[in-house]
C-alpha cells in the first residue's frame, strides 16, 4: 500500500515540475525515516526511483557488467556477494565500498572480507559512467543492488523488480563486519541467528544460500571440514567420499590457503539449482552449505529438497529474498548522501 502511494507521488511530482532537476531522488518521501531491518516495509524504496532523474541507469550498469562478466565469469559471483556483505553491515548503504581514511576503518579489512571480497574496480567503472550521465544522482548502494541483480540475470538466473532509492552512508563499521557476516563453519542454528538478526527467516536463508550456485571459495574457508571438523582430527562425515578426495588435492592440510574451489563444481558460472542438487549428494563445499540439509533445525532440509527438485521455485524465492535482503535498513530522505566516488565520503 505504502509503496503504491510513493510511486504515485513520484509521478505527480514529475508532472507538476517539468524541470527534471526538481524531481530530485529522495525528495518528498517524508515518512520514510526510521525503520530497522525488521520493520518490514520497503518504505522509501521504489523501482521507479530513477525514472526521471536517470532513466538509463540500469542500461549503463548492464553494459559495464556485460563486458566485465564476459572477460571473467566469476565477476558476477563477486558482485552478488558484495551486495550481501554490504546489506548485512549497517544496512544496504554501500559502507562496504569505503576505503580506509582518517575517519573510516574500512570493512574491506575485516575477517570475512579481507583477501576475499572483490569487484571494486567494476563498481568504480559503473559509478564513473553514471556520474557522467547523471551527476550525483545514483547512489553506490543502489549500484550494488543493480549489479547484484544484473549479475544474476547475466549468469542465467532470475530477474526481479528492484526497489531503488538507497542512499550512501558516511560511515563504515569494521567491527560490524566482523560481527554480522556469518562464518563458513557456522552451525545451522548460528546461520539462522545471523539471518534473523537482519529480519530474514529460514526460507530466505536457504534461498539466498543458493547464491553459491556461482563463484568460488578459498581453501582456508573449507579446510576444517577436510582435516579436523569436530576437534577429533577427522573429516566432516557428511562429505561425499569422492568429493572429499578431490577437495584434499586442492586444499592440503598445511598451506594452500588461497587455492580455490568452485562452490558449485558442476556449473560454477551458471546460475541454476545445481547447488541444491549437489548438497543432496554430500557435495556442498562449505559447512554452511551442507548443514542446510543436515543441520536438523526447522524446515531447511525440505527447502533444500524442494529447490533441488524445482528450479522455478528456487528462482522465485531467490528473487523475493533478494528484494528483502536489499531492503535492510536503507538510508533515505536526508540521511546519508549520494557519493561521487564510491570509495570515499563526499
Ligand atoms: C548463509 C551464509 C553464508 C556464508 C557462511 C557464506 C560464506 C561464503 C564464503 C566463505 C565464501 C568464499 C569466500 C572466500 O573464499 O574468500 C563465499 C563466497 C560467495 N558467496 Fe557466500 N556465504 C553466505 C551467504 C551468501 C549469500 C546470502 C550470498 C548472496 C546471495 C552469497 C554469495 C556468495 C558468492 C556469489 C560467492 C562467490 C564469490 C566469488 O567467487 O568471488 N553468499 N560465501
Ligand atoms: C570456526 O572457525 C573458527 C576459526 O578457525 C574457529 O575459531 C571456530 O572454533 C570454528 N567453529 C566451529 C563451530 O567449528
Amino acid at each position: 500500500m505504502a509503496v503504491f502511494k510513493v510511486s504515485v507521488s513520484v509521478i505527480i511530482i514529475a508532472l507538476v515540475s517539468s524541470s527534471l532537476s526538481l524531481a530530485h531522488p529522495g525528495w518528498g518521501f517524508g515518512w520514510g525515516g526510521g525503520g530497522g531491518g525488521n520493520s518490514g516495509g520497503y518504505i522509501g524504496l521504489v523501482p521507479e526511483f530513477y525514472q526521471y532523474s536517470c532513466p538509463q541507469a540500469n542500461d549503463i550498469v548492464m553494459s559495464v557488467l556485460e563486458k566485465a562478466i564476459a572477460k571473467e565469469p566469476r565477476m558476477a559471483a563477486s558482485l552478488l556477494r558484495l551486495h550481501f556483505h554490504d546489506c548485512f553491515v549497517q544496512g544496504c548503504d554501500a559502507s562496504v565500498l569505503l576505503d580506509n581514511s582518517a575517519t573510516i576503518a574500512s570493512e574491506k579489512n575485516s575477517g570475512p572480507n579481507s583477501n576475499s571480497i572483490r569487484g571494486f574496480e567494476v563498481i568504480d567503472e559503473i559509478k564513473a559512467k553514471l556520474e557522467e550521465a547523471c551527476p550525483q544522482t545514483v547512489s553506490c548502494a543502489d549500484i550494488l543492488a543493480l549489479a547484484a541483480r544484473g549479475s544474476t540475470v547475466l549468469s542465467g538466473g532470475p530477474y526481479w523488480e528492484l526497489p531503488l532509492g538507497r542512499r550512501d552512508s558516511k560511515t563504515a563499521s569494521f567491527s560490524g563486519s566482523n560481527r554480522n557476516i556469518p562464518p563458513p563453519n557456522s552451525t545451522l542454528q548460528n546461520l539462522l541467528t545471523f539471518f534473523n538478526r537482519q529480519g530474514l527467516d529460514e526460507v530466505d536463508l536457504v534461498a539466498l544460500s543458493g547464491g553459491h550456485t556461482i563463484g568460488v571459495a578459498r581453501c582456508a574457508t573449507f579446510k576444517q571440514r577436510l582435516y579436523n571438523q569436530n576437534g577429533n582430527n577427522q573429516p566432516d562425515e557428511t562429505l561425499e567420499r569422492g568429493y572429499y578426495f578431490g577437495l584434499k588435492s586442492v586444499c592440503p592440510q598445511s598451506g594452500g590457503d588461497n587455492n580455490i574451489s568452485p562452490l558449485d563444481f558442476a556449473s560454477p558460472a551458471k546460475f541454476d539449482n545445481t547447488y541444491f542438487k549437489l548438497i543432496l549428494f554430500g557435495k556442498g563445499l562449505l559447512t554452511s552449505d551442507e548443514v542446510l540439509l543436515t543441520g536438523n533445525v526447522g524446515n531447511t532440509m525440505e527447502l533444500v529438497k524442494s529447490y533441488a527438485e524445482d528450479e522455478g521455485l528456487f528462482f522465485n524465492q531467490f528473487a523475493k529474498s533478494m528484494v528483502k535482503m536489499g531492503s535492510i535498513s536503507p538510508l533515505s530522505d536526508y540521511n546519508g548522501e549520494v557519493r561521487k566516488n564510491c570509495r570515499r565520503v563526499n
